[in-house]
């Protein structure tokens, strides 16, 4: 078969990792690609991983390279993609395709319409309301105390979330997204959540319009500094599983938010098949969903991929012919973490072309894979080229060992001005 994969992070070299061990792929393009991808063999011996120079909100040239080299699969990683309807365009030309149609995304592309469908069908979430009236939103913050998340409705690149503490911070926000319109037209609404305390996890469920299949918790870190300090990012590490939910409590909590959501998906005509993973906070009232996105968390791919031993292709085939009711997951039981190593700087602004050294070292350390995220290569050499530049994951028996492992590579990698934190997975250390 041949595949072409859609995106450049982290995540889609853990797609095309996992997608290139398939003995029944034989060519992979990926566009636009990273160093790491374009270093991916096929486990069936025909060569390399080819990464093709169009980006991946190109979809009219991702559509004319499709045309021409007829990918038996296409596989989108990120969201603008599916936001901008790359699936819906390629089904109308009869190329196959896996993610989200354009109406199935908008769980991630519209804040107000995946708040209002999880109200409509009985979802578990805060208690929130949608405003594009500046003084109404204030007026219902000031009921939260000014105690809340003020949500930009559209895309923001994971920037349109303010988090808020008192009335003046709320207004602040709300001005912001509202009247300054700092998101431009993804500001016109917003979404106000109440302040839901407790554990953050991520979850997954592979999706095929009619079936769900629930993966197990994993956590992210979304701050830049150790401790939860520092400004938010796209996500600094995971590891996978969390202690936070028992099997049976996963269980019972995927079903609280799959069954209502299947339900409703199916009333509605929403026909998603993809990957849906919702942020979930853990609260003393149950657990409570605070957002879906509708594709692979980044990172959070990277070590659910890590755990994951069936077949991907055979996995994602199925979420398209909608035959996932005959499909069982199965996870390695070792504990999976990943360390993004990022640039100096990072979230905020940072250099680019800086060369980094000891990748293959890193790569001998038993159970250890280093997914490239902003890489290039340049005169033969590997450089960096994103905040995000690496995630390096570890697989161990215990969450102990898979740290001591990740962590051990982070050693051997070096280049001008990295940043890690050094504490991936301290909520579920126990304290020593
Ligand atoms: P979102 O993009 O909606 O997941 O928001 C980004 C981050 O903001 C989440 O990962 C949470 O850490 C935080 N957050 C969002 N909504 C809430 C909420 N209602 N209460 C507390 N924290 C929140
Ligand atoms: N890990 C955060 C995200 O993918 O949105």
């Amino acid at each position: 078969m041949k595949i072409l994969v859609v995106g450049s992070g982290g995540r889609e070299h853990a797609l095309v990792w996992k997608l290139a061990a398939s003995m029944r792929v034989r060519r992979m393009w990926c566009a636009p690609g990273n160093a790491g991808i374009g270093l991916e063999e096929l486990a069936c011996g025909s060569g390399r991983v080819e990464c093709v120079p169009i980006p991946a909100e190109e979809i009219d040239v991702l559509l004319e390279f499709a045309r021409s080299h007829k990918p038996d699969l296409t596989v989108v990683g990120p969201d603008n993609p599916l936001a901008l309807g790359i699936v819906d365009r390629f089904q109308r030309e009869g190329l196959p395709i896996w993610g989200p149609n354009q109406s199935a995304a908008r769980f991630e592309s519209s804040k107000v319409f995946s708040q209002e469908f999880m109200e409509r069908y009985g979802i578990p979430t805060a208690r929130a309301g949608t405003f594009s009236d500046a003084g109404e939103a204030k007026e219902f913050a000031r009921t939260l105390d000014g105690r809340c998340a003020v949500k930009a409705d559209g895309l923001a690149l994971g920037k349109g979330v303010l988090i808020c503490q008192n009335k003046e911070e709320a207004y602040r926000a709300i001005e912001e997204i509202l009247v300054q319109r700092t998101f431009g037209s993804a500001g016109a609404t917003v979404v106000i959540q109440e302040f839901l305390e407790g554990t953050e996890v991520s979850l997954h469920a592979l999706c095929d319009g009619r079936t769900a299949l629930m993966f197990p918790t994993s956590q992210d870190h979304k701050r830049a500094m150790d401790q939860d300090m520092g400004l938010n990012t796209g996500g600094m590490g995971t590891y996978s599983p969390t202690p936070f939910l028992s099997g049976d409590e996963l269980e019972k909590v995927g079903r609280s938010i799959l069954d209502p959501w299947l339900a409703g998906c199916a009333r509605e005509g929403i026909d998603f098949k993809g990957i849906l993973y919702p942020g979930v906070m853990l609260t003393a009232q149950g657990a409570k969903v605070l957002e879906f996105n509708a594709r692979f968390g980044d990172p959070e791919t990277q070590v659910y991929l890590t755990r994951l031993e069936n077949d991907l292709l055979e996995l994602l085939e199925a979420s398209v012919a909608g035959s996932l009711h005959r499909i069982e997951l199965r996870w390695r039981p070792d504990v999976s973490v990943c360390v993004v190593m990022a640039s100096g700087g990072y979230p905020g602004a940072y250099e680019k072309g800086c060369v980094i050294k000891g990748l293959d070292q890193a790569d001998q350390i038993p159970g250890t894979k280093v997914f490239h995220a902003g890489t290039a290569m340049k005169n033969g050499e590997v450089v960096t080229n994103g905040g995000r530049v690496l995630g390096v994951t570890a697989l161990g028996r215990d969450l102990v060992q898979a740290r001591n492992a990740a962590y051990a590579a982070v050693d051997r990698i070096r280049f001008k001005g990295a940043q890690w934190r050094s504490d991936i997975g301290w909520r579920a250390m126990k304290p020593s």
